[in-house]
């Protein structure tokens, strides 16, 4: 029978080009969504794209451990993939309360919901925030973490955390259907983690149904280069030309959204496989590349074929000037590795644009 994933907050932009990848690697999926963040648009999307009309679709927001229980009675999970959280750097700076616990009590119901249900397998998506203004580039998955410099950034890494320790306290448990003593009371069982560290996911799925639909200003280079192209902003402001780099811009390690989603697939598959070297492990998610803002910008106009506003401004309060990663832990045990060019991303975020623009 296929196993089943959980995909929490896969109406969002990450989630939805996770749902579809999944299906089509021939697993089921349930997608949980508080639609606090996004409308119908991906998942209608996503339906489109994989011809499945039936996926189960829970509008429940995750804070609600009820709901999500619930959710795992009725579903049976093998696997969980984590979306569910609120992501503006600027916005958690402003609002804290609302971010720490949003984003740690979603996932601590999904990790108290998925060991109370036999155990199951959880992929948290962590960010490569969580190495800061690192001094060695690119940055290993054993490059020490940096203090957070938001409470954005400070949820990711105590989500990490708080992953680690549960698959630690879970590991003497026996799994679902075990019939041994090791099975604790009340149908618990180990809960096995992969935290995977994603670089700058942009572009869109190649069929322009799904992608990102930022609400708002921007916060995100892509989207709002995006928009300017499109008319609906009129500038874009580059933020910085001093850096120390060799155009003045910050260095990224931009990755394409559907090579970031079949990351997903291959981390769930060694999962629900058995095929884990330790029950918690760590993944960066990149292209292992730096590319500057100015050198994106210059790709998006001349694959494009158009010219795009825009100006330098000063730099952006919290920005690091570069940071890209080493991706040959993923590429080795994972078996995945980021194929899409840069170019062809930069050209499916704008088909995405104009279809936007003309739904
Ligand atoms: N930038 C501009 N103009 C804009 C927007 C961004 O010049 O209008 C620049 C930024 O200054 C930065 C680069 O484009 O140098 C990338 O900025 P993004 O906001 O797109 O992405 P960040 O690198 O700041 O942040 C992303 C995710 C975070 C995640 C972080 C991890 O948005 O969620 O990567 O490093 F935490």
């Amino acid at each position: 029978m296929a196993k089943r994933v959980l995909v929490s907050g896969g109406a969002g932009y990450i989630g939805s080009h996770v749902t579809v990848e999944l299906i089509g690697a021939g697993y089921e999926v349930v997608v949980a969504d508080n639609m606090s963040n996004c409308d119908m648009t991906c998942f209608e999307g996503v339906k489109k794209i994989t011809g499945r009309d039936d996926i189960p679709f829970y509008q429940i927001d995750c804070c609600d451990y009820e709901a999500v229980t619930r959710l795992f009675d009725e579903q049976g999970i093998d696997a969980v993939i984590h979306f569910a959280a609120f992501k503006a750097v600027g916005e958690s700076v402003a609002e804290p309360i609302m971010y720490y616990r949003n984003n740690l009590v979603s996932f601590l119901n999904i990790l108290e919901a998925a060991k109370n249900h036999g155990g199951c397998n959880v992929l948290f998506s962590s960010s490569a925030t969580v190495y800061g203004e690192a001094e060695d580039l690119p940055v290993t998955e054993q490059t020490p973490r940096l203090p957070a410099t938001s409470p954005y950034g400070n949820t990711k890494q105590m989500c990490e955390d708080i992953l680690r320790d549960v698959v630690l306290a879970t590991a003497g448990f026996g799994g679902a259907g075990d019939s041994d003593a090791g099975v604790a009371a009340g149908g618990q069982g180990p809960v096995k983690g992969i935290a995977l560290r994603y670089f700058n996911p942009i572009g869109a799925h190649p069929s322009a149904l799904i992608g990102e639909l930022p609400r708002g200003v921007p916060n995100n280079l892509v989207p709002f280069i995006t928009q300017t192209a499109i008319g609906k902003r009129e500038c874009l402001s580059i933020f910085g030309n001093d850096y120390p780099t060799e155009d003045g811009t910050c260095l990224r390690d931009y990755i394409d959204i559907v090579d970031l989603a079949k990351a997903h697939v291959a981390a769930v598959s060694r999962m629900i496989d058995g095929r884990m070297k330790e029950g918690y492990e760590i993944f960066n998610v990149g292209t292992g590349r730096p590319v500057s803002v100015h050198e994106l910008v210059t790709a998006f106009e001349k694959v494009n074929g158009l010219k795009l506003n825009y100006k330098f401004a000063p730099r952006r309060p919290g920005d690091v000037v570069a940071i890209w990663a080493d991706t040959s832990l993923a590429n080795e045990e994972l078996g995945w590795k980021a194929e899409r060019s840069v170019e062809d991303t930069l050209a499916s975020a704008w088909a995405w644009e104009k279809y936007l623009a003309g739904k």
